[in-house]
């Protein structure tokens, strides 16, 4: 058992808090909003995540896990200190790091012995040395530290199973006691530990990232050549995806990748790269591609509408990805602001993400169900791939639209199928 302090209760560190805790820890949830800290303690989640909810409730009965605006006392009562707080992008794509060096100061001002220092978030790779330096000018006396960098590779959606069982743990140490600690900490999820030093640790964070969003990016750059030629898409990714060298994963084409990590982290990695001069044009592609992709869908929109203008046109599905209502950099934000903007009005449905959706787009009709949606609009738009979209009760659905269009951004439904219905099916890299 160990006692650990995590900074920042966003969605890495309040992930990383309560499972930290599952596993018998002693942890304190720090965060500077305190509305946020004032939710947690009633055990009200600040975010849609499954499983999340039950561990924090758990463990904080089992009094494992408390939440707190104190971060004085947290660095006092903990051997191991985890910084998760935000790094925001800046408008230039670098990550900003300021809140990393706050965290930093405030740790050195209240460290009183030996402490670990653990970056979880997402930082340009060398943040690991600005720490160490910045703790190491802060410090009222000479008190021994260590710093280390654990990357994480939670998928939102997934993000508590994605904790129980890694694929990996990466740690980045400088000394024997930092990664003995760590070691200890991981122990019970019986997982491949990879022991490398700082700069590595932080670049395999940007690298698995960037790799990811490049297949991502890769598919859906083959869906065109698929359209053209009258290939499937999905058939020519499980073809290539079962070559083990290259795995099926993040194969599937759609309507651009979104979220906070892959569009963020690609742009912070071509920026680490510009700064140590080298032009990554691969990653610069893979962001243009990403770009087009969505510009492709809302043409697609608009073909099978033929005009946009004075239509209504039902959205399901609003996060950027299924099982969470996160909504920044979603795609349906851009497709839906286009689709506004020449002229449509849309009913939109979404099982978690409308309320905050909500206050990003206020002018969409939000509607209780995938059938008020459809109800008397011109056409049905799929962006997020939500289970209970793809067991709509279609011949219902085809009652309700005004016209059977419906553009399927993540190709959900068998287009011969749909075609029998009697549906205008399009979808992404198959024959329409
Ligand atoms: C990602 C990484 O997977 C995770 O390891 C890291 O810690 C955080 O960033 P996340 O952003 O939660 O996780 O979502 P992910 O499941 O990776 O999907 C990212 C985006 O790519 C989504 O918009 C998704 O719709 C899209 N995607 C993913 C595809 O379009 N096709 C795929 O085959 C896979």
């Amino acid at each position: 058992m160990k006692r650990i302090c995590v900074i920042g209760s966003g969605y890495v560190g309040l992930v990383t808090g309560s499972c930290l805790s599952d596993l018998g820890n002693e942890v304190i949830c720090v965060d500077n909003d305190k509305d946020k800290i004032a939710a947690l303690k009633d055990l009200k989640m600040p975010i849609y995540e499954p499983g999340l909810e039950d561990i924090v409730k758990r463990n904080t009965k089992a009094g494992r896990l408390v939440f707190t605006t104190d971060l004085k006392r947290a660095v006092k009562d903990s051997e191991i200190i985890y910084i998760t707080v935000g790094t925001p992008p800046k408008a230039n794509g670098e990550a900003d790091l300021s809140c990393v060096e706050d965290v930093s100061r405030e740790v050195a001002f209240n460290m009183d012995s030996y402490r670990l220092i653990v970056d979880k978030s997402t930082v340009p790779v060398q943040t690991g040395q600005r720490v160490k330096e910045t703790i190491s000018r802060c410090l009222k006396k000479d008190i021994e530290f260590d710093v280390a960098s654990n990357p994480e590779f939670l998928r939102e959606g997934s993000a508590v199973d994605d904790f129980m069982h890694p694929d990996r743990i990466v740690i980045g140490v400088e000394t024997e006691r930092a990664a003995d600690l760590l070691k200890e900490v991981y122990m019970p999820l019986n997982s491949t530990i990879i022991v490398t030093d700082i700069q590595s640790a932080e670049l395999i964070k940007h690298a698995a990232n960037s790799f990811l969003a490049t297949k991502v990016s890769f598919v859906n750059a083959l869906s065109v050549i698929c359209e053209k030629t009258g290939a499937d898409v999905d058939k020519v990714a499980e073809g290539m995806g079962m070559d083990k060298r290259i795995g099926s994963t993040f194969l599937k084409a759609g309507v651009g990748f979104g979220g906070f990590c892959f569009p963020k982290d690609v742009a912070a990695f071509v920026k680490i790269a510009e700064k140590l001069g080298y032009d990554f044009k691969l990653l610069k592609a893979v962001q243009e591609i990403n770009k087009t992709q969505k510009e492709r869908f809302i043409k697609k929109i608009e073909n099978a509408l033929w005009n946009i203008k004075g239509k209504k046109i039902a959205v399901l599905g609003l996060s950027f990805k299924p099982n969470t209502d996160d909504i920044r950099f979603a795609p349906s934000i851009d497709i839906i602001q286009a689709l506004q903007k020449d002229g449509a009005t849309i009913n939109a449905y979404d099982p978690y993400a409308m309320d905050k959706m909500s206050k990003v787009l206020p002018k969409v009709k939000y509607c209780s169900s995938s059938y008020e949606a459809a109800d008397g609009a011109d056409a049905l738009v799929i962006i997020t791939e939500w289970s209970e979209f793809k067991e709509l009760d279609l011949a219902k659905i085809k009652e309700l639209l005004n016209d059977p269009i419906i553009v399927d951004g993540r190709n959900i439904y068998d287009p011969d199928v749909m075609r029998k219905q009697g549906f205008k099916y399009v979808c992404i890299g198959k024959k329409s």
